[in-house]
């Protein structure tokens, strides 16, 4: 990819000491690629695969961006489509509009308007889906399978095809390259990691990293109260599906898990639990006093490492001390400056 230059990881000593922790490590996704967040990651790896895969490549085959441009355009070009609350959406545009690729977004009715924005300045069409995210999905779905276009899934469900599963799974391994960057970034393995999770493919690729490293290390999933299918998943043991619940972490606004990232969560991750708005809030602002820009779904892993060893069931029971050394993710910048600026004005 051109442009590419792992992200930097920014320590929060002052934090970590307040929180009675040893360290507090954020690797932050501010940019990336050129866009604020860290999407771009899953959705050119996937891309990468499927346009390979459709020209009849090598499966082994690494292709530079300008010859993957020049090869889908030879495919076509394809129409790219996918459904998003606004990050995936925006990164498909951009790889779209790169590629030389037609692209259409689907996304919930309310969805903020400069997400809508952002994704219609990569040149992609928008259409707006009445229902939550889920609906938007099957949605997204729908419309490639009837107009004949690439659909380029982050999540799916049980009915997927192969084609699909492939897409979505690839999307994962792509979301590798972060925490392949930061685990040589920091000076040995967390002790914990705290991820934000929408359909839990960045924690299913979060788990499966650090399980590489780290046989002890314990991975936490955090979700927005009322988003939370994936805590209550656990719960019951099998995949389930939560109502559609407004949360200003508006990009983990899904009410199901992905289908591919399932297992791997089940296999890799320890704890699962929910964040408040105010306290993914609070989280934003300290990032903000550190200089690092992240809007609230960004700042949910670090809202709930911090609720977490505020807490002294929680420090118990998922083993934080004060030698504990605790990293997140920062998912995002600033992607809807409205409600990033009324969190900053608290
Ligand atoms: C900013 C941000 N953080 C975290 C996530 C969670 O990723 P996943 O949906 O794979 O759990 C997303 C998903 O879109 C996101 O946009």
């Amino acid at each position: 990819m051109p442009g590419y230059a792992p992200t930097p990881v920014v320590g929060m000593p002052e934090l970590a000491r307040i929180h009675q922790v040893a360290g507090i490590a954020v690797k932050n996704e501010q940019e990336r690629l050129g866009l604020p967040s860290f999407k771009l990651l899953g959705s050119s790896w996937a891309l990468h695969e499927r346009v390979k895969a459709v020209a009849g490549l090598s499966p082994d085959a690494l292709i530079a961006f300008p010859d993957l441009s020049r090869i889908a355009r030879g495919l076509g070009p394809p129409t790219l489509c996918t459904a998003s609350d606004g990050n995936h959406g925006r990164a498909v545009a951009a790889l779209a509009e790169a590629l030389g690729c037609g692209c259409v977004v689907l996304l919930p009715a309310d969805s903020a308007a400069s997400r809508i924005d952002s994704i219609k300045g990569h040149g992609a069409t928008v259409e707006l889906v009445d229902g939550s995210y889920d609906d938007a999905v099957a949605a997204a779905r729908a419309t490639a399978r009837a107009r004949g276009h690439w659909y380029c899934p982050d999540t799916v469900g049980a009915e997927a095809s192969d084609e699909e599963r492939r897409f979505a799974s690839d999307v994962m391994t792509g979301y590798g390259t972060l925490f392949e960057e930061f685990f040589e970034q920091i000076l040995r393995p967390p002790d914990l990691l705290f991820v934000q999770a929408g359909v839990g493919g960045l924690s299913a690729a979060a788990a499966a990293s650090l399980r590489r490293v780290s046989a002890t290390a314990k991975v936490v999933v955090v979700e927005p109260e009322g988003s939370n299918a994936i805590a209550l998943s656990f719960g019951s043991g099998a995949p389930v599906s939560v109502p559609d619940t407004q949360t200003v972490m508006a990009c983990l606004r899904c009410q199901s898990a992905s289908f591919v990232a399932w297992p791997i969560l089940l296999a890799g991750v320890d704890a699962a639990m929910v964040v408040t708005d105010d306290e993914a809030a609070a989280a934003v602002r300290q990032l903000a006093r550190r200089g690092v820009i992240a809007g609230a779904s960004g700042a949910a892993g670090l809202a709930g490492a911090l609720v977490a060893s505020a807490d002294g069931m929680l420090r118990a029971r998922l083993g934080i001390t004060p030698d504990s050394q605790v990293a997140v993710v920062n998912t995002e910048g600033a992607t809807d400056p409205a409600s990033y600026a009324a969190i900053l004005a608290g």
